[in-house]
């Protein structure tokens, strides 16, 4: 496996059902053990929001692969894993005349939802097909230079408190979405 970086971008990691569940799949992978695949879990890194830039950076020229792993809150990213590209993708590292260490990098979407497949389309309830909700964050990998890879979505993964969801269902797909990452980024 390349070098293969894995942001985790939960607010509320403890919490989560689909996010731990990836979390945890690829932290019992041999290429974690062996160092080829790192995590960086914002939440517990950075409780108090506050980001090391230089050691995300740092991170980020160490990796060929980057994957952001997140549950879509209002159609993108979570707050903390927006900070985190604010101010990690700078001017002169990720975009500007010298910025060029995120060039060539593969980059890879793999999230949840809460939502169900069929409500991301053209006149369903969310209007938009994901593709179309991610185009800020395409548009940004291509300022940087990076490689868009196909995100890897789950669909119908809700955990909201005051929403009933069958978290042994869910925990089960996630683990399926666990794998099918797994394999995503040993080819990639
Ligand atoms: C603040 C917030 C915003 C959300 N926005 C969306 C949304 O825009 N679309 C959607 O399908 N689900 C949305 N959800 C549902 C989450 O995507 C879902 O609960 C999450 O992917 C489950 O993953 P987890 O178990 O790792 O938290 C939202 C949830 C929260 C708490």
């Amino acid at each position: 496996m390349n070098n293969t970086l894995i942001i985790v971008g939960h607010p509320t990691y403890e919490s989560s059902f689909t996010t731990k569940t990836i979390t945890e799949f690829l932290n019992a992978t041999p290429e974690f053990l062996t160092g080829s695949l790192k995590i960086r879990n914002l939440i517990s890194l950075y409780p108090d929001y506050k980001i090391d830039i230089d050691a995300e950076q740092d991170a980020l020229s160490w990796a060929d692969v980057v994957v952001l792993q997140f549950p879509f809150y209002w159609y993108s990213v979570p707050a903390i894993l927006k900070l985190w590209m604010d101010e990690v993708f700078s001017y002169g590292f990720a975009y500007g005349k010298t910025g060029n260490k995120m060039n060539g990098k593969k980059l890879l979407l793999s999230f949840s939802t809460g939502g169900p497949q069929e409500a991301y389309a053209a006149g369903a309830r969310n209007n938009f097909n994901i593709e179309e909700l991610l185009f800020p964050i395409k548009q940004t990998s291509n300022l940087m230079g990076t490689q868009w890879e196909n995100p890897l979505v789950s669909f119908g993964m809700v955990n909201i408190s005051g929403i009933e969801s069958d978290k042994t269902v869910t925990v089960e797909k996630a683990k399926l979405h666990a794998l099918k990452l797994y394999e995503l980024c040993q080819k990639a």
